[in-house]
């Protein structure tokens, strides 16, 4: 009896890390990186204002350092609705897809590394 009580509770306890970040890391999900996940979606969806390079006189998002330092500001911005104040990408009347809000969070959350 004793028995079956102790694998209930570990199954609950299974669950509750399958559903929690912590999966990601147990799975040997590899974190996310600036240069290998985020930097292409930037450009993509932050160009020309914030690329340089395409001309972009906004704050540079091109590099780690000015991400990394502003990260927190994007994804306040980008889960904005469109038409508040601040939101991001600018005058867009759509929001990013949560996919791709989830890859800026996700890189956050794996420690912003370059
Ligand atoms: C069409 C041009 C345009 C695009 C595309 C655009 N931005 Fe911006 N961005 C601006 C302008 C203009 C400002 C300054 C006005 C303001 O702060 O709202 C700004 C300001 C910002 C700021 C504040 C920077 C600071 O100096 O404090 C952040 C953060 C930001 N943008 C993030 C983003 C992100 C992330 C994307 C892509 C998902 C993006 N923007 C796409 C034009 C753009």
């Amino acid at each position: 009896m004793k028995k079956i009580f102790i694998l209930t509770v570990m199954a609950g306890l299974a669950l509750v890390l399958a559903n929690c970040s912590g999966a990601r890391k147990l799975a040997g999900v590899p974190k996310l990186n600036y240069t290998g996940n985020l930097q292409s979606v930037i450009s993509e969806n932050c160009s020309p204002c914030h690329i340089p390079a395409r001309g972009g006189n906004k704050k540079p998002y091109d590099n780690y350092a000015n991400v990394k330092t502003d990260i927190d500001e994007i994804i306040r911005r980008i889960e904005l609705n469109p038409g508040e104040k601040g939101f991001m990408p600018f005058r867009k009347t759509t929001k990013l897809s949560d996919s791709t809000i989830a890859i800026f969070r996700q890189w956050r959350t794996d420690g912003a590394l370059e």
